[in-house]
């Protein structure tokens, strides 16, 4: 009997292409381990409430290329969740589903919120693995990320359609593309798609540096311009006020002004929408030509992974299966070149990978002239 016997599996956060290559890679490798695997639906909620599945090799047959996650997944925290109207901290609870069950692991494939909250599982006693999942690439200690090779694919070839409408019409057409914190896959897209404008969370931007950009383009004999926003994206002005926002959501010691902050941070989070489309009215007001916003959403989370992804998914899975038989538990699975690795989870949990300064992909953009509205 190989230990540990009975494994437990679950997806969390934002779903991401390969999630179903990775739960088969795991699974598979796990069940020829001789171990049980026991999926649980949506996320750590799934877990809270005891909602189990047993995987057998017939379960993981045929998902290989399948989006989304066959489990199901929420944003639910193990210590936040919302039950009968009033949020509560669930980790008693799925303690006591972990044991119930008879787990002698559990792996989770998620992001860094997942990271966070499988940390806070192992010091509550669990033996935990993940899995690291997102479109954003956004994951520290890791070489790359499922998901992102994918939805760089969609990005970039929605951007691709973009140019010959834009060309067409002779306008302007700002691209939003996801990424609320970092810039990855507006910036991957948008050098590989030519986008003539990139605009990244990491990098605040001035509107009249992108205008006149745009402008020079037209002075040039070329009357239509790509620009790729991340979601995330800010002006300096708005950047500015987020940063005080996150500074008075730290600094708070009353709960209730702490609470106050957090909710202006988090509107500032999710005022993306009205962002692209206020930049894309200033763009059209200051170098006079027709814009146009094209939202490209979860269109770039959804669908087959790609075979990179597939790849990606299907090795960083079997390594998990590998670590739980080696019994390395509170490690993140990571990509190293070729091979993969095992990083505490205190590593991971809380940071993001964002795209430094210097990043080659940046200077590449400067290089064939492309505007980062800085
Ligand atoms: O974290 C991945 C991500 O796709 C982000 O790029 C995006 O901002 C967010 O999820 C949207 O998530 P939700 O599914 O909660 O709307």
């Amino acid at each position: 009997m190989p230990t540990p016997r009975r494994v437990g599996v679950l997806t969390a956060g934002g779903d991401s292409p390969g999630l179903n290559a990775a739960i088969r890679g795991f699974g598979k490798a796990a069940i020829g381990y001789g171990m049980e695997v026991v999926g649980f639906r949506d996320g750590f909620r799934g877990l809270a409430e005891d909602r189990r599945v047993k995987l057998e090799s017939g379960t993981l047959a045929g998902i290989l290329t399948i989006g989304g996650t066959i489990l199901g997944t929420s944003r639910d925290k193990p210590h936040r969740m919302l039950v009968d109207g009033e949020v509560r901290d669930m980790t008693g609870a799925i303690v006591a589903t972990y044991r119930k069950a008879g787990l002698d692991a559990l792996v989770c494939l998620g992001g860094g919120g997942t990271a966070k909250s499988a940390l806070r599982l192992a010091r509550a006693g669990l033996n935990v693995v993940t899995l690291p999942k997102t479109i954003d690439n956004d994951l520290v200690g890791t070489d790359a990320t499922f998901g992102y090779a994918t939805a760089l694919e969609i990005a970039t070839d929605a951007i691709d359609r973009l140019h010959s409408t834009a060309h067409s019409h002779h306008r302007i057409i700002v691209a939003e593309v996801m990424g609320h914190r970092a810039g990855w896959l507006a910036l991957g897209a948008g050098l590989a798609g030519g986008a003539d404008v990139i605009l990244i969370p990491e990098i605040p931007y001035r509107v009249a540096k992108v205008a006149t950009a745009i402008r020079r383009r037209v002075r040039r004999g070329t009357n239509f311009s790509i620009v790729a926003v991340a979601e995330g994206a800010r002006s300096a002005e708005d950047a500015k006020a987020l940063a005080a926002a996150e500074a008075r959501a730290e600094r708070a010691s009353d709960p209730s002004a702490r609470e106050t902050a957090r909710a202006d941070v988090a509107l500032l989070e999710t005022q993306h929408l009205g962002n692209t489309l206020r930049l894309a009215h200033q763009l059209e007001q200051l170098t006079g030509l027709e814009s146009r916003v094209s939202i490209l959403g979860y269109i770039q989370r959804g669908g087959t992974p790609s075979p990179m992804d597939r790849l990606l998914a299907t090795r960083l899975g079997s390594a998990a299966a590998d670590l739980v038989r080696a019994e390395t538990f509170g490690v993140m699975v990571a990509a190293r070149g070729d091979g993969t690795g095992a990083v505490p989870l205190e590593q991971v949990a809380g940071r993001r990978k964002l795209v430094p300064p210097d990043h080659p992909w940046l200077a590449a953009a400067r290089h064939v002239g492309t505007c980062l509205g800085d």
